[in-house]
């Protein structure tokens, strides 16, 4: 197999464009040469120290330019680095627990979150996470903490016809319940700023984040954003809670996880970005965070992800994924998908940057869902591949069960023309499965 841009050549030589990114992961395209030089000059230099006996030049560095791509709210903070997702989410619960132990609140523990939700698949990662098939066999094995609702526009539980202008603030007083409902057991609450590839893409209403930070922050409850999809430019900011973020007093996680488009895909990488408040407060208790994976700020990874970071500032990547930006890719991204909804079987088409989902209907006006067991979505999903398209086919929307999308989320070197084709195969693709 090869990568090359946005393709990607089997091996028996078919080519694909990669309309999914392999997954959300990769953003700056494949086969980008700089940056498996970086890792080859890196492992020549030092392969790997353990974390406990030595930091090393590639990492100092690269938390630092980390911490200064997450902007004003983490100055004064620290990166943790891990091996992906998944062990970047069980390092942010861990570390939102401690910080309550070491503040003196060691009765907090609770990490609350949101139904069908995806934060991964440890099982501390899965406790939280609200996506019914990936937990449900393993529910035995979890422990229980409260999920919220999410608005969910499409199929709003409310009814609204506002787009949720409004009833965002009911889906808020959600976690206010929940959280009374711990007894002053809650330490933290997690959330994806746009839903991954549970719900596909879902945006939420105006003044909706901003209400779940403020309820956070009077309950002292850590915020933690779940930036493993959506980080290091996906949505068209280095990080998409600062849509949410114009004012102080906005939206303001404690605690930022990232990973996918933090390496691209050039290497195991994930991140874990946590304020000053939460590291002074460790540094000023016990003075050490009681946590670590042996491969934990791995030097060939970090080489990757910090000539992963450089590239796609240089090539101003994060604003090609603005879709609000006029003649970026991610405007034409989001303009020539908007055509879709001709297509009998598309209900929706929601996202932001280049982050995007298309969410099939049998009937427009009752939004009812394909029988899951027809596999509408991963059928589609089969036609596009056979054109030469690869994306993201999810089912689970409705009820956790039924209800097909597929998630879209290309790098971001896609050009217009490779847009006008991807989008042209799809609607082919679609009305091939309609039949
Ligand atoms: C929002 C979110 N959090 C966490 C994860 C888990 O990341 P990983 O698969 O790298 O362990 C994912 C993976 O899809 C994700 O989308």
């Amino acid at each position: 197999m090869r990568g090359e841009g946005v393709y990607l050549w089997d091996a028996g030589g078919n080519k694909y464009l990669d309309l999914a990114g392999s997954a959300a992961v990769n953003f700056i395209g494949h086969g980008v040469k700089e940056i498996p030089a970086a890792m080859a000059e890196q492992a020549a230099q030092l392969e790997f120290v353990h974390s406990s006996q030595f930091t090393t030049p590639v990492a100092e560095e690269y938390a630092k330019e980390l911490l200064a791509f997450a902007g004003r709210n983490f100055e004064g903070g620290a990166v943790y680095f891990t091996s992906g997702g998944s062990e970047s989410i069980e390092t942010a619960l861990k570390l939102a627990r401690q910080y309550q132990v070491e503040i003196g609140q060691p009765r907090r523990y609770q990490v609350l979150s949101r139904k069908r939700s995806y934060h991964g698949s440890t099982l501390g990662a899965l406790s939280v996470s609200g996506n019914k098939r990936r937990r449900e066999i393993y529910l035995p094995m979890v422990r229980e903490f409260p999920h919220i609702g999410m608005p969910y526009c499409y199929r709003c539980a409310f009814d609204c016809a506002d787009g949720c202008r409004n009833c965002g603030q009911q889906y808020a007083a959600e976690l206010e319940h929940a959280v009374e409902f711990t007894n002053g057991e809650a330490a933290a609450f997690i959330f994806e700023p746009v839903s991954g590839a549970t719900l596909g893409a879902v945006v939420p209403p105006p003044g909706y984040l901003q209400s779940i930070a403020e309820i956070c922050r009077r309950h002292s409850l850590l915020l933690i954003a779940d930036e493993v999809m959506t980080g290091m430019g996906r949505t068209g900011r280095n990080f998409a809670v600062e849509h949410w973020d114009a004012k102080p007093g906005d939206v303001k996680p404690d605690i930022l996880v990232t990973a996918k488009g933090l390496s691209s895909g050039y290497a195991p990488l994930g991140a874990v970005i946590a304020s000053k408040k939460v590291v002074d407060a460790i540094a000023a208790g016990s003075g050490a965070f009681l946590h670590g994976f042996t491969y934990n700020a791995h030097p060939i990874s970090l080489a990757a992800g910090r000539a992963v970071l450089r590239h796609l500032r240089a090539k101003n990547l994060v604003e090609a994924a603005d879709s609000g930006r006029s003649g970026t890719p991610a405007a034409s991204f989001k303009n020539a998908l908007e055509t879709l909804r001709e297509e009998k079987s598309v209900g929706d088409v929601r996202g932001i940057g280049l982050l995007w989902a298309v969410e099939f209907v049998t009937d427009k006006k009752t939004k009812g869902p394909f029988p899951p067991d027809q596999g509408f979505s991963a059928r589609v999903g089969a036609a596009a591949q056979k054109r030469g398209l690869l994306v993201y086919p999810m089912q689970g929307s409705v009820d956790g069960i039924s209800g097909d999308h597929f998630l879209l989320a290309p790098p971001a070197v896609i050009t217009q023309d490779q847009i006008a084709w991807s989008v042209h195969q799809l609607s082919s693709a679609i009305r091939e499965c309609e039949q």
